[in-house]
C-alpha cells in the first residue's frame, strides 16, 4: 500500500470486477443505441448556476451535496452531481433542438460527484449511464424510456427490481396541490427543518423517512386527487402503454424524487436486495426544465441507472455475467530467441485481430503456464530452442490438454481456423 487512499467514499474499480461494471454500462447502453438514442459526453463541471436552477435551489443535492470550487480565473463551477442538466444545457448549446428533428434523443455514461454520507451503496463519486429525450410531450416516449430501462435491467438476469410510478402533476394542476399540501402540513407538529422545508419544497415532506412524521401524513391531501384532465390522461396513457408492453409497474404516490424539475411522469426502479440505498434508478419528465435554464420551452423526458448499485444489485441476486475471456491466446517463450520470435508471432496475431498475451519477464514454464490458464486463453504457444530450430511452435488446446507442432509460417491462419 502507497501512503496513499482513495478518498472517502469513493472505491477504485479493479480487475476482475471492473469487468462487470464495463459489462453494465454496455447492457444499459445497447438497447439505447439500437432505439435512436446518439451518444454524447459533457465536462465533468459545469458552472454552478446551472444545477442551482436546474436540479433546484432547495434540494439536497445543491444545498448539502454539490462539490464546488473557485478557478484562478474566478468562475464559480461545480463537480456534476448528476447529467440531466448539462446534457440538455449542451443540446440547446449545440442547437440540436433546431435541426427539426424532434425527439433529440441521447444518451450519456460517466462519473457523478455528491458529497452524501457515505455508505453501502451511497458514494461520493458514482457513475450512471443516462438516457435523455428532449423537445417533445408524448406519452408514447415516456413509455419508451421506462420500457428501455427494464429490457436493459433484464439482460443483464435482473428480477428482483420494482418500478415505480407516479405522476407529479404539471405547472396548472401542482401548485394548487401544493398549497392545499402546505395548508395540511402547516397544522402538524414537526420540527424546525421540516417546518422551513413546508415553504420551500412541501412535496419533499411526504418522503420523511421518520415513522412519526409518516403517520402524521396519513391524512395528508393526495396529488392523485388534484392532477388536471390533461395530467391524468397523459397519466394513464403511459400506465396502458407499459401494460400493453407487458412491463409490470407499482403505482406510487408517495414518488417525489429529490430534484425539482419533474413534472408529471415520474418513475424509480428500486431493487430490494440492497438495503437502505434501494433506488439503482430514476428519471421523469421534466417539461420547464429548458425553460428554467433560459431556453425554449422544450418538454422532455430522461431517466439515469446508477452503474455502481446495478453492480451491486446483480451481487445481492447472485448473478455472474457471462463475460468471455479477453485472450484467446497466450504465448510463452522459452530462452532468448524464441521471446523475440514469439513476440513477432503475437504482435501478428493481433494485427490479424486475434487476442493474444505474452509471458513477460522470462519466467519458468511452470509460472509462465499458470498465467497462461488465469488468462482463461483457449490456446497457448509455447517455443523452446529446439522448436525455433525446425521452425516450429507448439500449440495447447487449454481445455483438452492436446498438443501439436505448428510451422511458424501457419499459426496465424491455423489459429484465426481454430478460434473461427
Ligand atoms: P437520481 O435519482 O438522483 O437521478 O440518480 C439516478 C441514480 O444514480 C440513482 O438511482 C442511483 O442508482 C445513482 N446514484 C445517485 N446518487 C448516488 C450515490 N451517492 N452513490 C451511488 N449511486 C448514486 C438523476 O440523477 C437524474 N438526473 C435522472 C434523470 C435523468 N431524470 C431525468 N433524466
Amino acid at each position: 500500500m502507497s501512503t496513499f487512499q482513495a478518498p472517502k467514499g469513493t472505491y477504485d474499480l479493479t480487475p476482475p470486477r471492473s469487468a462487470t461494471f464495463l459489462a453494465v454500462r454496455e447492457a444499459i447502453a445497447a438497447p439505447l443505441r439500437d432505439s435512436g438514442y446518439g451518444y454524447i459526453e459533457t465536462p465533468g463541471f459545469e458552472n454552478v448556476e446551472l444545477f442551482a436552477r436546474g436540479v433546484g435551489e432547495s434540494t439536497d443535492i445543491v444545498t448539502k451535496e454539490m462539490y464546488t470550487l473557485t478557478t484562478k480565473g474566478g468562475d464559480q463551477l461545480a463537480l456534476r452531481p448528476e447529467g440531466t442538466a448539462s446534457v440538455l444545457r449542451a443540446a440547446l448549446e449545440a442547437n440540436l433542438h433546431k435541426a427539426g428533428n424532434l425527439p433529440v434523443k441521447l444518451w450519456y455514461s460517466g462519473s457523478y460527484y455528491r458529497y452524501e454520507r457515505p455508505q453501502a451503496g451511497r458514494y461520493r463519486h458514482f457513475s450512471q449511464v443516462g438516457a435523455e429525450a428532449i423537445g417533445t410531450e408524448d406519452p408514447v416516449l415516456d413509455a419508451e424510456l421506462i420500457i428501455l430501462a427494464d429490457q436493459a435491467y433484464r439482460s443483464l438476469g435482473l428480477r428482483q427490481f420494482r418500478i415505480l410510478l407516479n405522476s407529479l402533476g404539471d405547472k396548472e394542476c401542482r401548485p394548487v396541490y401544493r398549497e392545499a399540501l402546505q395548508t395540511f402540513l402547516r397544522d402538524l407538529d414537526l420540527d424546525e427543518e421540516t417546518r422551513r422545508r413546508i415553504e420551500i419544497n412541501p412535496l419533499r415532506v411526504l418522503d420523511d423517512k421518520r415513522a412519526d412524521v409518516q403517520k402524521q401524513l396519513t391524512d395528508a391531501p393526495k396529488l392523485r386527487d388534484y392532477l388536471c384532465d390533461a395530467c391524468k390522461a397523459y397519466h394513464e396513457e403511459v400506465r396502458a402503454l407499459l401494460t400493453a408492453a407487458g412491463v409490470v409497474y407499482e403505482d406510487d404516490e408517495k414518488l417525489v424524487r429529490g430534484l425539482d424539475y419533474y413534472t408529471r411522469t415520474t418513475f424509480e426502479f428500486v431493487h430490494d436486495g440492497l438495503g437502505s440505498q434501494s433506488a439503482v434508478g430514476g428519471g421523469g419528465r421534466y417539461d420547464g426544465l429548458s425553460e428554467m435554464i433560459g431556453g425554449p420551452e422544450l418538454p422532455s423526458v430522461g431517466w439515469a441507472l446508477g452503474v455502481d448499485r446495478t453492480v451491486l444489485a446483480l451481487e445481492a441476486e447472485g448473478i455472474e455475467l457471462d463475460l468471455p475471456y479477453a485472450t484467446s491466446v497466450y504465448a510463452v517463450p522459452l530462452g532468448e530467441e524464441a521471446r523475440r520470435v514469439l513476440f513477432g508471432v503475437v504482435t501478428g496475431l493481433r494485427r490479424a485481430g486475434i487476442a493474444a498475451d505474452f509471458a513477460f519477464g522470462g519466467r519458468g514454464l511452470k509460472g509462465a503456464m499458470k498465467s497462461a490458464n488465469r488468462s482463461g486463453a483457449r490456446y497457448a504457444l509455447v517455443a523452446g530452442e529446439r522448436d525455433l530450430a525446425e521452425s516450429v511452435v507448439q500449440l495447447k488446446d487449454m481445455e483438452s490438454g492436446e498438443q501439436s507442432a505448428v510451422p511458424l509460417t501457419e499459426v496465424a491462419a491455423e489459429l484465426a481456423k481454430r478460434l473461427g
